[in-house]
């Protein structure tokens, strides 16, 4: 079967070509005049194929008149200019086969509308509807973008482990990895669980970041990137949080925290370009379906500049703001989701850099500043998503860094191979991760982050 795609059909200026297209059914109208009228999707675009059905066709009556929202059918017939208004071109059959037919009384997407949450306990079908669709093409481009942007800056593609015997937040939040009988673990003298015998020979987790492996590349050949799935067993159920989350982490040698914030502008300013010139028809459907006003908001955000401020200062703002918050702001405090968008929303009208974090918020990999409190660490706020980039110029001294370690009760000889990095050739070096669904989010201005991923993994949800 050779089918051309339906994205390719309707934007084909010939007329009169014989073609053949394949589909899901999502409508079927019968007319009086001797024909059906059988909208198609084929995934490729948001837009539907008109087919044209012949009451003379050899199956007519058997197939095409039993055909429902979901099933699958091939047609192949002449590519016209249609006369009805909706559509700038149509498929009049020759013929029709039906692949898959699908039952009415079954099919939970048929013409009543669905919401989110329902679809949500449909992840295998929900790529059939008009959003999901969206949301899938929106975030095969910006997976895309990720990879052409960094190529095109001589950033090397790093793949670093899923399975990792370290904590690079050093949180704690890691789900464990283990062949282990959960019921009857093998037990050291002393009753603790005897990792000796577990699969890695110690005790082994699902990676949070990619971070500190690729720091490690970063010391070696200059300027990376990972963009990898991580894991996080925090017991959040917001709709900015998943527990299997994609993230995208540059680390660049020889750069401080100033070059890691252009970079974050750059990237971001990049992604939001290229989703406006690749996915209009999508933009336009998520800015009249799920949230008006995103595509104008992405337009505007494409050319803004990003604003800048200290987190003394971002402090400051918040507690001479007027307004009340949930939880009342303070120096020392780990910014909370409505003082996030308070900043981007109303103080900066747009994406905003926050620089300079206490010392005891933070990871502790970021590097110390000279004012003995605060270390010199990023976050990029976005307007309703809130943190979209977490990152830092990284302790390029040794001593230093083991001392921040022990503080954070991190044992430094668990940490052997990243301090080599500090011995041998220490070089400063920065780096951050975004949030790739929090991105999509965004760019579709979908509410919650569990319909910007195929299969979302949270709290109870698996
Ligand atoms: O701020 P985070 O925790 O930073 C790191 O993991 C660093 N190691 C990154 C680095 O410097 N290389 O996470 C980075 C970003 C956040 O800003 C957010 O966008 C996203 O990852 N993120 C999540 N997205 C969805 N669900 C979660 N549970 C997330 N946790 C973090
Ligand atoms: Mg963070």
């Amino acid at each position: 079967m050779k089918r051309t795609r339906i994205k390719e059909l309707l934007e084909t200026e010939r007329r009169g070509i014989h073609v053949t297209a394949a589909g899901w059914v999502r409508t079927r109208r019968d007319s009086k005049g001797g024909f059906s009228f059988v909208e198609i999707n084929d995934g490729s675009c948001l837009a539907n194929l008109q087919v044209i059905a012949p009451a003379s066709l050899a199956n007519y009556a058997d197939a095409v008149l039993k055909l429902h929202p979901g099933a699958s059918v091939v047609a192949e017939g002449v590519l016209e200019a249609s006369e009805g208004g909706g559509q700038a071109v149509e498929l009049k059959a020759d013929t029709l086969q039906v692949l898959g037919f699908s039952e009415p009384v079954d099919y939970p997407l048929g013409k009543q509308k669905i919401n989110f949450e329902r679809l949500r306990e449909l992840p295998h079908l929900r790529a059939r509807t008009n959003s999901f669709g969206a949301v899938a093409r929106v975030r095969h481009l910006l997976a895309h973008e990720v990879h052409r942007f960094f190529h095109d800056r001589g950033f090397l593609y790093v793949h670093t482990p899923i399975i990792t015997a370290s904590d690079c937040e050093g949180a704690g939040a890691m789900f464990q990895v283990t062949t282990l009988d959960p019921h009857a673990p093998p037990r050291r003298p002393d009753g603790t669980v005897d990792y000796d015998r577990d699969f890695f020979g110690r005790r082994a987790s699902l990676t949070v970041s990619g971070q500190l492996e690729g720091e490690t590349y970063a010391c070696a050949m200059g300027d990376i990137y990972t963009f990898g799935p991580t894991f996080r067993a925090e017991n959040s159920n917001t709709r900015r949080h998943l527990s299997e989350f994609w993230m995208i982490e540059p680390e660049m040698a020889f750069a401080d925290l100033e070059a890691d914030a252009e970079l974050a502008e750059a990237f971001l300013r990049h992604l939001f370009r290229a989703v406006l010139k690749h996915c209009g028809a999508d933009l336009r459907f998520f800015d009249q379906r799920v949230l008006p006003g995103v595509l104008a908001r992405l337009e505007r955000l494409a050319e803004a500049p990003f604003g800048r401020v200290s987190y003394t200062e971002a402090i400051r703002l918040l507690e001479t703001s007027g307004k009340s918050f949930e939880f009342a702001p303070f120096w020392g405090m780990d910014m909370q989701s409505e003082h996030e968008r308070y900043l981007a929303e109303e103080v900066f009208k747009g994406p905003v850099v926050v620089t300079d974090y206490p010392e005891a918020i933070k990871a502790f990999y970021m590097r110390r500043n000279d004012d003995g409190r605060t270390v010199a660490a990023m976050d990029v706020l976005l307007p309703e998503v809130g943190e979209i980039i977490g990152g830092s110029q990284r302790e390029e001294r040794l001593e230093v860094l083991s001392a921040s370690m022990r503080k954070s009760g991190l044992n430094p000889d668990d940490y052997g191979p990243y301090l080599d990095l500090r011995r041998y050739g220490s070089v400063p070096h920065a780096g951050f991760g975004l949030g790739f669904e929090r991105l999509v989010q965004f760019c579709t201005g979908m509410h919650n982050i569990r319909d910007v991923i195929p299969y979302p993994r949270a709290p109870r949800l698996c």
